[in-house]
């Protein structure tokens, strides 16, 4: 059992969005953590080499440093929150803080979920721990429900929608019914994307918070270079509003579900009914459903992004980290991955589903003969067809929409007969397929 003391001084690498929150709460605000913890939590160190974000919100300047070595030597230190982000310079300070002896709290789901193994194992060799709970879905706290609220339960499935930006975009899709570029437009005027919004659009960033939450729900090690990602870039405006006339909401969903055979992992974009639990987080919010034998469906809701709400999550870290808590979850727990066997991701092709697909075909008889053809030979039964008028802010402008829904089918076999549908003269674009994802059955 760790000695609790009084007070515990901090390093905070990197002032961002997310830093500058962190010292603003740990300086500025100290009073609210005060009248609510009896451990102090005093703030050593700011290493940066931009303060204008820091200037901005009145800190100490005394506290700005530019040299991460003053925080390796300095003993008195005992935890160094990295929030630089990105995969080179955070790793490395990272790994010269652990050696130093220092416990880590990070963000850094990029890092985390491409390299955590590395650095968890290096924490346990070296007698420290990393929490990490603003590394997934900003300020919501799931990390803590996956690793300590839901114990009792062996985990069956999460569906997380864990990138505020994505969300944010598809959103304006749907109640405004503005095309893609201008949705992102949006976004990024209202200060939530990046000039280069490619992590979040591409899935990328959800499948970083995916691979760190499925290690730690299933307790096995997840590749996140084998999590089958899609983003929403590619998406037409036209099956957003096809989608709506059939009941149904498109959300990017980040899923891990225990099936018999390995468990699947994957993001994508995926039709979900108007009835959704799910289907009502809008705008920039977050959720994550979770699905355990004991516990069945519970759902976890919030802010995943920004400064505030993901300093939030840093400041719970540092308490369980200056308390002793992180390092008794560390060493008792069998979840982490470093210790792990690896899991068996299994592939896209083995998922299964119902399907949106929308083909662009030539308007004559027979043609829906040979879809149906196509269909039929490799075992898909269609649920619906739809032919619809062409939608104005559609890029697509030659042939006829037409919307087919399957019953489940395997993915794999929808994708064989997409490729031959393709083939045919009177296919006149490239069929779009789009999951249909019912509610997770729970299983208690
Ligand atoms: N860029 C992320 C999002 C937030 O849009 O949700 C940080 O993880």
């Amino acid at each position: 059992m760790e000695k609790i003391k009084e007070k515990i001084r901090i390093a905070l690498l990197g002032c961002g969005t997310v830093g500058s929150s962190v010292a603003k709460i740990l300086t500025a605000q100290k009073d609210i953590l005060k009248a609510r913890h009896k451990v102090e939590l005093e703030l050593a160190y700011i290493v940066d080499i931009d303060f204008t974000r820091a200037e901005a919100l009145d800190i100490d300047k005394g506290l700005f440093c530019s040299d991460i070595e003053k925080v390796l030597g300095d003993d008195s230190v005992e935890i160094v929150v990295e929030l630089i982000g990105g995969t080179a310079i955070a790793r490395d300070f990272m790994e010269r803080s652990i050696k130093a002896g220092k416990k880590i709290v990070t963000a850094n789901k990029a890092l985390l979920a491409q390299h955590g193994n590395e650095l968890l194992a290096l924490a346990r060799a070296h007698g420290v721990c990393i929490a990490f709970e603003a590394s997934c879905a900003g300020g919501i706290p799931v990390i803590r429900a996956l690793l300590d609220g839901l114990i009792a339960n062996r985990i069956d499935a999460i569906y997380g929608i864990v990138n505020g930006t994505s969300n944010y975009i598809l959103t304006a899709m749907t109640i405004d019914s503005l095309p893609y570029t201008t949705a992102l437009k949006e976004a990024q005027d209202a200060g939530l994307a990046e000039a280069d919004p490619t992590l979040d659009v591409e899935g990328i960033d959800s499948g970083h918070k995916l691979a760190i939450m499925a290690s730690l729900a299933f307790g096995k090690r997840i590749d996140f270079k084998k999590i089958p990602v899609e983003g929403i870039h590619t998406l037409d405006i036209c099956d957003i509003e096809y989608g709506k006339e059939l009941g149904y909401v498109i959300k990017l969903l980040a899923i891990a579900q225990r099936r018999d055979k390995g468990i699947c992992v994957y993001v994508r974009p995926a039709f979900i009914s108007m009835e959704h639990p799910l289907a009502w987080v809008s705008g920039p919010f977050n959720a994550v459903s979770v699905y355990g034998h004991a516990n069945g469906h519970t759902m976890y809701y919030g802010r995943g992004a920004g400064g505030d709400p993901t300093a939030s999550a840093v400041i719970s870290d540092i308490y369980q980290a200056a308390t002793g808590i992180t390092s008794t979850l560390f060493t008792t727990l069998n979840l982490w991955p470093d210790e792990a066997e690896n899991a068996i991701q299994l592939s896209s092709k083995d998922f299964k589903s119902r399907y949106y697909i929308r083909l662009t075909l030539e308007d004559k008889p027979g043609v829906l003969a040979q879809i149906a053809e196509k269909f039929g030979k490799n075992n898909i039964s269609i649920s619906s067809v739809l032919q619809q008028e062409l939608h104005p802010d559609s890029d697509i402008h030659d042939g006829v929409p037409v919307i087919i829904t399957t019953h489940p089918a395997m993915e794999g076999s929808v994708l064989t007969a997409l490729k031959e549908v393709d083939k045919l003269d009177a296919t006149k674009s490239k069929s779009v397929c789009i999951a249909i994802l019912d509610e997770h059955v729970e299983k208690i």
